[in-house]
C-alpha cells in the first residue's frame, strides 16, 4: 500500500514519532507539511498526518495544509491522525483542568478529515512528549511503531 505520512513538528518529536510510525508501514513516505505541497496526494492510498498539540489543537501549520485541500477532491481516501502532547499527570492542577477542557491535537485533525468525507482507518492516537527534548521513556516510539 502506498502511503504518505505527513507531520508539522517544532522541537522534532513529532518528526520522530512520524518515522516510527512510518517503520510499522511499509511502504511509507514521510514529508514535513512545508514539504506536501509538492506531493501528489492522489497517488497515496492512506494518508497519515501528525502534529504536535499547542492549545488543545493542532499546530496551525498541518490544519491549514488540511483545509487547503479542496472539499471532497479526495473523497473516500483512508487516512489517519496522531498527535504529539505533554504529559498530563505532570502538570499542575489549573493545567491538568485546561488540558482537559482544550482537548489534544489528534481528535481535532480527525474531526476536519471526517468532514472532509476521508475515510478514517484509525482512532486517533496521541503520543507524550516528556519535553521539548524527549526523552522516550514510555515506549512511545516502540508504540508508534506498532500503531503503524
Ligand atoms: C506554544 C505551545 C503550546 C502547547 N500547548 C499544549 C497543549 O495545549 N496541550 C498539550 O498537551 N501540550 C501542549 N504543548 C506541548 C507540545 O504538544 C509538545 O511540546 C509537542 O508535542 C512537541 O512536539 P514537537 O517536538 O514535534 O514540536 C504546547 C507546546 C507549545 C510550544
Amino acid at each position: 500500500m502506498n502511503v504518505l505520512i505527513i507531520f508539522d513538528s517544532l522541537h522534532g518529536n513529532t518528526e520522530k514519532v512520524a518515522r516510527a510510525i512510518s517503520h510499522g508501514i511499509s511502504d511509507a513516505r514521510v514529508v514535513s507539511v512545508k514539504e506536501a505541497s509538492k506531493e501528489n496526494i492522489s497517488d497515496y492510498e492512506l494518508i497519515v498526518c501528525g502534529a504536535p498539540t499547542h492549545g488543545g489543537r493542532p499546530k496551525p501549520e498541518a490544519k491549514a495544509y488540511l483545509d487547503n485541500i479542496p472539499s471532497g477532491a479526495l473523497k473516500g481516501k483512508k487516512v489517519a491522525a496522531f498527535d504529539t502532547r505533554a504529559i498530563v499527570e505532570k502538570q499542575n492542577f489549573f493545567l491538568k483542568w485546561l488540558m482537559g477542557i482544550m482537548g489534544f491535537a489528534a481528535p481535532k485533525i480527525s474531526k476536519s478529515l471526517k468532514s472532509n468525507d476521508w475515510d478514517l482507518v484509525a482512532e486517533s492516537e496521541g503520543f507524550f512528549v516528556e519535553d521539548t527534548k524527549g526523552p522516550y521513556k514510555d515506549g512511545k516510539i516502540e508504540r508508534a511503531r506498532k500503531w503503524g
